[in-house]
């Protein structure tokens, strides 16, 4: 059967679909987005990216200009497509469970315009064994279609660069879906790893819990450190220099954002809630504003103080403040400072002021988030400076 479409990348317009889509189309390939954000399919057709991606508006630009990509919020778009690529987000519900139905809901919603002999690659990250459900789905509404997981690996902010240089896993449902699945990513990837379908699944939930549970290393040494007195930043200084096996050590930070707390949690919950390692993460990064606020009501009279938080999104030189932990140290200080102002170089929010404004008015500043842009900013000397990240290379306690 011939096809319009090389791909149709379903819930395009997001942060890990709309890069993917333009990489398909960059590589010649015809391909489609559908989704269901009338604003963004809009603004994405004028030739802006909604959101921080490097390197991705002029290649959107390119491909829109020599039609490669087509946009679209009808369904209908599905049938048109050899290769139907599922993006959508994945997020956890209030007892921190996956919310499953919403891949289901996305896949009932498409299943009418879904044709024999296409391939149904799911890449959102997923609860191991959705895969398998849905294929199940797609089988009980008599469609004969190949299926694999492929999950996404990029790093926020990198995807234009990462998709391409990045090994793509692949899990298919048998062996013909998988040969599929190889030969739409072998046309953007130089290498691929096959394995099953759960494995992959599991694959993409370890690769973020992984970093998770690294990151909060990181941020229970620092908070032990801390404590007594002692300066992690030298001492992850010492322990890392010219030193092989402590490499890839991170230093401390807010970590957080819309994937690897819920990705962890995900694993949790796969697993009877027995996942000591990454509850206790869990605990530790997000209690993370609790212990800077802690230690600084011992030392200052916050009720006293104005507090700027420098930095809001979720990670540096980034505009995603999805689950940002900047907001819940905002939330905290809110009630115990006298006053809280905010800034972000990426953000406009009411209220937010800018970088200048927070220098001028704040007793103690707190460097949420490092962008880039704050590096060169100039403090005043009275000035206390929470620096979990060592940003300006001074070391410290809090
Ligand atoms: N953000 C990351 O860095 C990252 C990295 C790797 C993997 N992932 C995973 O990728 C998935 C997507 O994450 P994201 O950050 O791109 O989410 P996102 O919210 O930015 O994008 C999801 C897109 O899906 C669209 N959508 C929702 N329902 C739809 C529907 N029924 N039909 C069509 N479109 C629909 C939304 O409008 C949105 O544009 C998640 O599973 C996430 O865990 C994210």
């Amino acid at each position: 059967m011939k096809f319009k479409y090389k791909a149709c990348v379903v819930g395009g317009c997001g942060h890990v679909g709309l890069p993917l889509a333009i990489t398909l189309a960059d590589a010649g390939l015809n391909t489609a987005i559908l989704d269901i954000n009338e604003k963004a399919v809009k603004t994405i057709n004028s030739g802006i990216v909604p959101f921080k991606e490097i390197g991705a508006e002029e290649k959107l630009i390119k491909v829109l200009k020599n039609k490669k990509l087509t946009t679209s919020t009808n369904n209908s778009i599905i049938s048109e497509s050899e290769y139907v690529v599922i993006i959508i987000g994945t997020p956890i519900d209030r007892h921190l469970n996956p919310k499953i139905e919403d891949i289901h809901k996305v896949t009932r919603q498409i299943i009418p315009f879904i044709k024999n002999g296409q391939t149904i690659i799911l890449r959102s990250t997923v609860y191991p064994g959705t895969s398998r459900m849905i294929a199940e789905l797609l089988r009980k509404n008599n469609k004969k279609v190949k299926l694999a997981f492929c999950p996404e690996r990029i790093a926020q902010g990198y995807a234009i660069e990462e998709i391409k240089s990045l090994p793509q896993i692949i899990g298919g449902i048998d062996k013909a879906s998988e040969k599929s699945a190889i030969k739409l990513f072998s046309k953007i990837a130089d290498e691929t790893i096959v394995i099953s379908l759960e494995e992959a699944e599991l694959a993409k939930l370890f690769t973020n819990a992984w970093r998770y549970i690294q990151f909060a290393t990181a941020n229970q040494f620092f908070m032990i450190a801390d404590q007594k007195g002692l300066d992690f930043h030298k001492i992850l200084h010492a322990i890392k220099h010219n030193y092989p096996r402590a490499k890839n050590f991170p230093g401390a930070g807010l970590a957080a954002g819309p994937c690897l707390f819920k990705d962890t949690m995900q694993i949790a919950a796969f697993n009877n809630n027995q996942f000591f390692l990454g509850h206790a993460a869990m605990l530790i990064n997000e209690g993370f504003p609790d212990y800077i606020i802690t230690k600084l009501k011992a030392k200052y009279d916050l009720k006293k103080s104005r507090v700027g938080i420098l930095g809001m999104s979720f990670k540096a030189d980034n505009d995603d403040k999805r689950d940002s932990l900047a907001y819940k140290l905002k939330k905290v200080l809110e009630i115990e400072a006298r006053e809280v102002l905010c800034t972000d170089v990426y953000i406009k929010e009411p209220g937010f002021v800018n970088p200048k404004t927070l220098i001028k008015n704040s007793d103690i500043i707190i460097v949420a988030t490092p962008h880039k842009e704050y590096k060169k900013l100039r403090f005043k000397t009275k000035q206390k400076i929470v620096d979990i990240w060592n940003f300006y290379k001074k070391g410290g306690t809090i």
